[in-house]
């Protein structure tokens, strides 16, 4: 059978991409960036699972806002980096793997969450960025990748606590795949961050840190965060962190498993309008 090793939690400031493929990541603004992530590169080298499960927003890029999915999986043989109005970022396709994929969708909606099916879908910074991170600029990216796409840009958008939920159905649908796959799981987005509006520039420290502190030792007190307290304390865009519980969710402790492990914690400010966040847990 299917298990979850890891899951990895990252920020996915598009401006990290475009540091990378301008060659800018030793600037003195992006050196301490991408130092954190260190650590992390080495890790996925030594530690590549079969298929990465990949939990991101869309910009309104694939989707634009005439359609607007709750969750959408990606269930694709391979998706293309979009364009995002300076063309695709220089970064390799992604390949899927419709064979789980297309299980997850099965299993996740007869555990009475309704997912949109996406078989042709381009990909967004929201999902290079992270890779981008983890991986540097190989000429492929080092497994398949399932997309796996929230609504965080247009209320009503899924509450804390309903990702949670999806994460743990998320990881049985994984532990019943008739196959022996090694499978992370990734959370991304966030942290505190807003765009716009008079807020604009908003970073808050203290509630980044307290929602790590609680993703790692007390995720159902995370879960349970209301939306009304991401916009207050982490901007508009901070509401990006619900993503990175659905794959708490799918942990093993919170599943009737071992404790998990955590292997790496990271916390920078700035990256462009945002605060760069980053952890990896590991199930034992
Ligand atoms: C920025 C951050 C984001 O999460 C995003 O999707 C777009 C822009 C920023 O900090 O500039
Ligand atoms: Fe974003």
């Amino acid at each position: 059978m299917a298990h979850i090793s890891a899951s990895v939690y990252t920020s996915h400031v598009p401006a990290i991409g475009a540091a990378l493929d301008l060659g800018k990541s030793s600037e003195p603004y992006w050196q301490p960036l991408f130092k954190g992530y260190e650590y992390s590169k080495q890790w996925l080298k030594d530690n590549t699972p079969d298929v990465i499960f990949l939990v991101y927003n869309d910009h309104a890029t694939a989707f634009s806002l005439d359609f607007i999915p709750t969750f959408a999986i990606g269930c694709a043989a391979e998706f293309q980096p979009a364009d995002e109005g300076w063309g695709p970022r220089p970064v390799p396709k992604v390949q899927g793997h419709p064979e789980l994929a297309s299980h997850i969708a099965q299993s996740v909606i007869q555990q009475d969450f309704d997912l949109t099916i996406v078989n042709k879908m381009d990909v967004d910074h929201g999902l290079t960025v992270p890779l981008s991170l983890m991986c540097g600029q190989p000429s492929a990216w080092p497994c398949p990748v399932i997309p796996f796409a929230v609504n965080v840009v247009q209320y009503p958008i899924p509450s804390g606590n309903r990702c949670f939920q999806l994460g743990r159905a998320i990881q049985r649908a994984i532990q019943s795949f008739d196959e022996p796959l090694n499978v992370q799981i990734w959370g991304t987005g966030g942290m505190s961050h807003q765009l716009q509006g008079p807020r604009a520039g908003l970073i808050n420290k203290e509630f980044d840190a307290r929602f790590m502190d609680l993703l790692i030792a007390s995720p159902e007190e995370a879960a349970a965060i209301p939306h009304i307290n991401y916009v207050r304390e982490a901007g508009s865009e901070g509401i990006e962190l619900v993503m990175w519980l659905i794959a708490r969710g799918a942990m093993a402790d919170v599943n009737g498993g071992a404790p998990v492990e955590l292997l790496h914690r990271f916390y920078h400010v700035p990256a462009s309008n945002t605060a760069v966040g980053h952890a990896i847990l590991k199930n034992n």
